[in-house]
């Protein structure tokens, strides 16, 4: 199925009527959601998805011979295609996991290293895309080689293409931070790693939102994003790897659906993408992923793009006019996700505040450590936007921020 040719219009209003839970009052208080870079709210559409599968057709995939089996693995293999046909690949090539961390696990346990070999990282990586390398490192001696970022947070290319060497065998870089927003020039990246034989993972669970991604058009070898921060269920993830990639890597786990034969003395495997998908998959979260998807697309995305923008700019704005706020992650091709830290306070007690006017925003080191040591803080405040966000929103967490500064002066 292609995407939907009729796009509906943008407004605002009409999207947050499709996500119930955005009416509900917090503390007394209009919930103003914030939190978005963390986790996404649901929108009808995937919350009926999920629950019209359970009420009307659900079996285990893959290995039934009745109806209810095969209409579940038909729905199952759909959200394959809908999820391939978002970021530009084929079905085949679209590993379904449990998360976006997942997904990384599988590229680094699946990577041939050896003591000595380098994997490229950033220092704004999330934890998901550090810690995998890290037991990489442990385990068989691989060595982390970190690309540092610039005051604003932005990536140089340059410095890049000065750390890949010949014993580079990765360069797993993020797509868009989930802390400083900042966007890396992912085109640009994987030609100077390609130019040096090196292939290229992708960390997307926050650009795949609020970009549209094309890997095919990337050229990257993997591409790694989460369902439940693109409005979708959690317990769901996406790999995404080039065909041949994905057939040298061996498995990652081992047990049903991920074999071809099992016998006493061996086993064959599976080819991707259910070699990689042992045991019962994630078949609800894939329906309700396909839904997200599809009630994502439904959209005029490029209105999104420019009201995320909006959000982002009035934000920035209103935020570099206090003086007792500092903003970290400057760079041009910065997305609505903004961290900042206010002058004298810890970010918990900022967080906390907010909270009690109705504004949800996350404090804390946001499974970023290298980034935040890099940033000279332990924590900051962060305020995530999404495509329900309304630009009156925007005053209302900046009014709650004057009085957070009231009472923590
Ligand atoms: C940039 C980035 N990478 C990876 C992850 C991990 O995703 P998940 O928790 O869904 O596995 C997150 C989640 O916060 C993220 O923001």
């Amino acid at each position: 199925m292609n995407a939907p040719l009729i796009k509906r219009p943008f407004d605002v209003d009409a999207i947050r009527a499709d996500f119930p839970i955005l009416s509900r009052d917090v503390h007394g208080r209009p919930l103003v959601y914030l939190d978005n870079a963390a986790s996404a709210q649901k929108p009808e559409a995937v919350i009926e998805a999920m629950a019209a599968a359970m009420r009307g057709s659900y079996a285990n995939v893959h290995r039934g011979l009745h109806a209810l089996a095969n209409e579940t693995t038909d729905a199952f293999e759909a959200a394959r295609e809908t999820v391939a046909r978002y970021i530009g690949a084929t079905p085949e090539c679209i590993v379904f996991t449990k998360g976006g961390t997942q997904a990384i696990n599988i590229v680094a346990a699946g990577l041939d290293v050896k003591a000595g070999d380098e994997i490229i990282v950033s220092v704004m990586e999330h934890h998901a895309n550090i810690v995998p390398w890290h037991m990489l490192r442990e385990r068989k001696g691989a060595v982390l080689r970190w690309l540092d970022i610039d005051a604003d947070g932005g990536i140089d290319t340059a410095a890049l293409d000065a750390l890949i060497g010949p014993r580079t065998k990765m360069v797993a870089l993020t797509h868009m931070s989930n802390v400083l927003g900042v966007k890396t020039p992912a085109a640009e990246i994987v030609r100077i790693a390609h130019a040096k034989d090196v292939p290229v993972l992708l960390d997307g669970c926050q650009a795949a939102v609020h970009m549209r991604v094309d890997v095919s058009a990337l050229d990257v070898d993997f591409y790694a994003f989460t369902g439940h921060k693109l409005y979708g269920p959690t317990g769901i993830g996406v790999l995404y790897g080039k065909r041949d990639r994905l057939m040298a890597m061996p498995p990652f786990e081992g047990g049903g659906e991920m074999i071809d034969i099992v016998e006493q003395e061996r086993v064959i495997y599976n080819e991707p993408p259910h070699r990689f998908e042992a045991g019962t998959p994630p078949i609800l979260e894939a329906i309700g992923l396909k839904a997200a998807i599809d009630w994502y697309e439904s959209q005029d995305r490029a209105a999104i793009e420019a009201h995320e923008a909006a959000l982002r700019d009035r934000a920035m704005d209103a935020l570099s006019g206090l003086n007792w706020v500092q903003l970290h992650g400057q760079a041009p091709d910065k997305g609505a996700i903004i961290a900042f830290s206010m002058q004298g306070a810890h970010p918990h007690d900022v967080a906390q505040i907010l909270d009690r006017q109705g504004v949800a925003v996350r404090a804390g080191h946001h499974c970023a450590q290298p980034l935040m040591k890099r940033l000279g803080v332990t924590a900051t405040a962060r305020a995530s936007f999404a495509c329900y966000n309304r630009l009156d929103e925007v005053d209302v967490f900046i009014e709650a921020l004057h009085k957070a500064r009231k009472l923590l002066s």
